[in-house]
């Protein structure tokens, strides 16, 4: 328990995030009249080494000529551990002007990292007498990320979500796997029973850990939690299954790496009609409750107490906010 109440994260529409390389400039158009909520221009890895600078040239002018109209606009720039990062910050925010919302910094493993962006942006920003401070978004997908994690997202006021990167937090964890995100077969636990019997197979999920971790340190700080890439873009139940589970463990929203993925992220990651409507009628039994004297009373033969009030409330408020 804590005296101090819990931040509330940024009130915005982070359902989807649509990913595409600054270097394939046909994708610009399609990006912005797509219905995901925020847009990633990548220059990080969907970018081969040699397209660096022309992806870097192309991103600023998307950014200055293509009409975004009120999608969250993100450059996911290159990692601190490559020699673009410092020019793909001071061209961006030299070169454009306002429109870009987000600067995503990718392998955060610690909060100087955070800190080290930061101090270059503030100073291109009082010399640019910027209007609208740049927000971050870092990814969480190295072990070290994973270890300092909480400290990521306290790093900085301009922290605003972490995503959680699949394929390289399992190449960094050393995970036996080239999957990126979902279900891997391997991780899975036994049917108890005699050794040498036919025994049944439950899968487990082997990102819960990460997600978990992620979702405490965004709402520890008041910041968006997002799952990252779902690589397999024809599987659209195991994309379906994976941003479920997110969804449940209190994540807002998923990565789209094809179009194909944008309108299940909007699917799963909208409080349906029935979850609201249930939700609804929770607040009106306790609101009744309350009238009564009581803290606690019975809804569809189950207990609901004033917990109750705050697990309605966050399905009924994320859906206004969307809606509105
Ligand atoms: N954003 C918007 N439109 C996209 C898109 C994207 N990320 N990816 C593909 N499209 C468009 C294509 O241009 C094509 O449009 P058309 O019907 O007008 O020709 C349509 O969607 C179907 O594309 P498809 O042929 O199925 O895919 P592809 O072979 O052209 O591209 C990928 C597949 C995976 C290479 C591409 O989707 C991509 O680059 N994704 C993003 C990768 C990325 O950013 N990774 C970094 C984060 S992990
Ligand atoms: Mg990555």
């Amino acid at each position: 328990m804590s005296f101090r109440i819990q931040p509330a994260a940024p009130a915005r529409p982070n359902r989807c995030q649509l990913f595409g390389p600054a270097s394939n400039t046909k994708l610009f158009e399609k990006m912005a009249a797509s219905g995901a909520d925020v847009i990633n221009i990548d220059l990080e890895d969907s970018v081969a080494p040699n397209d660096k600078d022309q992806a870097r040239t192309n991103a600023i002018a998307a950014i200055n000529n293509v009409d975004w109209n009120s999608k969250y606009l993100t450059v996911r720039i290159n990692g601190l551990d490559s020699p673009y990062w410092y020019r793909d910050v001071v061209d961006l925010l030299e070169q454009t002007n306002g429109r870009l919302d987000q600067i995503m910094i990718p392998k955060a493993g610690n909060a100087m990292d955070i800190y080290a962006v930061d101090a270059l942006v503030s100073s291109i920003e009082m010399a640019k007498g910027a209007q609208k401070p740049i927000s971050f978004e870092a990814i969480i997908e190295t072990a070290a990320g994973l270890s300092h994690v909480e400290e990521i997202a306290a790093a900085s006021p301009r922290m605003q979500a972490l995503s959680l990167g699949a394929a390289d937090y399992a190449a960094s964890m050393g995970m036996q796997t080239t999957g990126i995100g979902g279900t891997q077969a391997d991780y899975y636990m036994l049917e108890d029973g005699e050794a040498g019997a036919d025994r049944a197979r439950h899968l487990a999920d082997p990102w819960h850990m990460a997600t978990v971790a992620i979702v405490s340190a965004c709402r520890t700080h008041g910041l968006l939690p997002v799952d990252g890439p779902f690589g397999d873009f024809s599987d659209e139940e195991g994309f379906r299954a994976q941003a479920r589970r997110c969804a449940t463990l209190g994540m807002v929203g998923k990565w789209a790496i094809h179009p194909k993925q944008i309108a299940l992220a909007n699917e799963v990651f909208t409080p349906s009609a029935a979850k609201v409507a249930e939700a609804r009628e929770i607040l009106a039994a306790m609101e009744q409750a309350k009238k009564d004297g009581l803290g606690a009373t019975v809804y569809k033969g189950k207990l609901i107490d004033i917990a109750s009030i705050k697990q309605a409330e966050v399905v009924v408020k994320q859906a206004e906010m969307i809606a509105g």
